[in-house]
């Protein structure tokens, strides 16, 4: 564990803590009532995008907004909407405004120049779920973990269906390059993989683009005929797309995902997706206001690992949902009963206790 005490506070830091009602009992009462005439200190977030399926707007965004608020802040929460442009735009006029920390989901490296324009600015960040090189903190789930459980969800999948990892026809496919967090996956899952005696039978170009996941998936079974024993996918979302060729192909093998999204929790109640890994937004909030806090109060962040860059990393623990985990999505909040047992999907709800 690495302990990084914050020692100087930014001027605006240091305002946003008057502000937001954590100041030293020697605050006078002048000072106390300019504040109270005074917005709450701004915490300014950008999302990368608002594709279907995916979870920055359906459970970052309300998760973001609830503890940023419950905290004490005016939370400024933006979406770039895939577009770099627009992503440094929306920075711009955020930091114009004022913010008193930034949450910055990068998106194809376009959080690089934020960060350091902020930085000048004395506006300390935090790289929330991808890694950002200048980022103060990089926030995120442990992304080598999230890979080796979804390598471990392909070895389970195989030995459920009687399959040889060492001779079965694997495709492999991973996120977009341009994310960091994407060869954290990859590698994490590829050691467990290799330990196996996995070998791809097919390697797919990374995307986080699902309609592109399903083209290159089209291409992958037609360069290996056909035979497919299991895919490595790297999310949910990509996972649907490989999923629907493999239906319309009469296949069904184990898949791996990851965000317990509503299609890939419906998928793996299916038993068309092996398991999906559940990265619960409200830990991962709750894992960035406690260094939000620390670089407010100049207290100490506690970080559980490194990047290579040297950044200070707080990575939480990812959690493996199998069909029988459902019903904990649910009870947890990040899953709705009437979203999950649409259809099809009623009586496999049923079975695996979904109500
Ligand atoms: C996130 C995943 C997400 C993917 C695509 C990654 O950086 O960690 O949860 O599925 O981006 O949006």
């Amino acid at each position: 564990m690495k302990k990084i005490h914050v020692a100087s506070l930014s001027a605006l830091a240091a305002a946003s803590l008057l502000l937001s009602g954590c100041a030293p009992s020697t605050t006078t009462e002048e000072t106390t009532s300019a504040a109270e005439e005074t917005a709450a200190p701004r915490a300014c977030v950008i999302l990368p995008d608002a594709d279907a399926g995916t979870r920055w707007e359906t459970g970052d965004r309300p998760a973001l907004e609830a503890g940023l608020t419950a905290a004490g802040f005016e939370a400024d929460i933006q979406n770039a909407l895939a577009d770099t442009a627009k992503y440094a735009t929306i920075a711009d006029a955020q930091l114009a405004k004022g913010c008193g920390v930034m949450l910055l989901v990068d998106y194809q490296g376009a959080g690089v120049a934020v960060a350091e324009k902020a930085k000048a600015a004395g506006v300390p960040v935090i790289a929330y779920d991808r890694p950002i090189a200048g980022a103060d903190y990089y926030v995120s789930f442990d992304n080598f973990t999230v890979g080796a459980l979804q390598g471990q969800m392909i070895l389970d999948g195989l030995a459920a269906a009687g399959k040889d990892p060492k001779t079965a026809s694997i495709i492999y496919s991973s996120g977009d390059p341009a994310d960091g967090n994407a060869a954290m996956f990859l590698n994490g899952a590829l050691s467990v993989l290799d330990a196996a005696g996995a070998k791809a039978a097919f390697t797919m170009e990374g995307t986080w683009d699902g309609a592109k996941a399903g083209t290159l998936f089209e291409q992958a079974f037609t360069a290996v005929g056909g035979k497919v024993d299991a895919v490595l996918a790297p999310n949910d979302n990509n996972a649907a797309s490989i999923i629907a060729i493999l239906d319309k192909n009469g296949l069904t093998v184990p898949v791996s995902g990851q965000d317990a999204s509503t299609a890939g929790l419906q998928n793996v109640l299916l038993g068309k997706q092996y398991a999906t890994v559940y990265k619960p937004f409200k830990v991962q909030v709750e894992a960035a206001l406690k260094v939000v806090n620390a670089i407010l109060t100049g207290g100490t962040v506690e970080a559980n690992k490194t990047l290579d860059d040297g950044t200070p990393y707080i990575a939480v623990d990812p959690i493996v949902v199998t069909a029988d985990k459902v019903k904990d999505v649910v009870a947890n909040g990040d899953a709705k009963v009437e979203d999950l047992c649409t259809a099809d999907v009623a009586d496999k709800c049923a079975e695996f206790g979904v109500n």
